[in-house]
């Protein structure tokens, strides 16, 4: 099986909650929520008024993506309204103490890679984690290309985690569509996130079959 996450990011805000129940309907398998300060991303987005409000109209799981500087700071607030957060690695001095504060809230952790930062940044963390998000586009924006190198990063992550025996799943996050989702699932992927390609698209629940469609690629 392969999960797929809706992102929010490119819903008509006017209409959230329909945005969620459409996707929730087409079966996607959580949402994700892109939180941005404008400091880490060159772009704001939800706040954590959005989490709380997603949370009480779904019963899909959530996971935050945090795109901030200061992850530590709104992990606790977060709190009981995140099934999964997702904190960056190069925002972070102290991973294991961010890994602990994600899982005293009650959440699953996962840790996001840029696409340029190296795979031994998270080397000693792997196996506390839930998963771990390779951004497969510059963090920021909806609706960019995927950049294909990324493959060759999640192929390698994938070997590490198989060869340690890890139960890390791997994330994938930017520019995944019906193209690139086989490829990405080829090379290891196990949960695909996407927002163009969900909500950009006029047929919601044909497009989350066909991302769904990319498990006969799976290793
Ligand atoms: C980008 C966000 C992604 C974004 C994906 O910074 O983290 O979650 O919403 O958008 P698409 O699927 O359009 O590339
Ligand atoms: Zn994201």
């Amino acid at each position: 099986m392969v999960k797929i996450g809706a992102s929010i990011l490119s819903a008509n805000y006017g209409y959230l909650k329909d945005e969620v129940k459409k996707v929730e309907k087409a079966g996607v398998d959580f949402i994700h929520i892109d939180m941005m300060d404008g400091h880490f991303v060159p772009n704001l987005s939800m706040g954590i008024g959005i989490s709380k409000y997603i949370k009480d109209i779904t019963n899909l799981p959530t996971d935050v993506h945090l795109m901030v500087e200061n992850p530590d700071l709104f992990i606790p607030i977060l709190a009981n309204d995140a099934d999964m957060i997702t904190f960056h690695i190069e925002t972070c001095k102290f991973p294991f103490r961010t890994i602990n504060l994600i899982k005293e809230s009650g959440s699953k952790p996962i840790v996001a890679l840029n696409p340029s930062t190296p795979i031994d940044t998270i080397e000693y963390i792997l196996e506390d984690l839930y998963g771990v998000l390779v951004m497969t586009v510059e963090p920021g924006f909806a609706g960019q290309k995927f950049i294909t190198p990324m493959l060759k990063k999640i192929d390698r992550l994938k070997n590490i985690i198989l060869k340690e025996g890890y139960d890390t799943k791997i994330f994938v996050d930017g520019g995944v569509n019906s193209e690139t989702a086989p490829k990405a699932v080829e090379a290891g992927a196990d949960v695909l996130i996407a927002a163009s390609a969900i909500y950009k698209k006029e047929n919601i629940e044909e497009a989350v079959m066909s991302l769904k469609a990319s498990a006969k690629f799976k290793k």
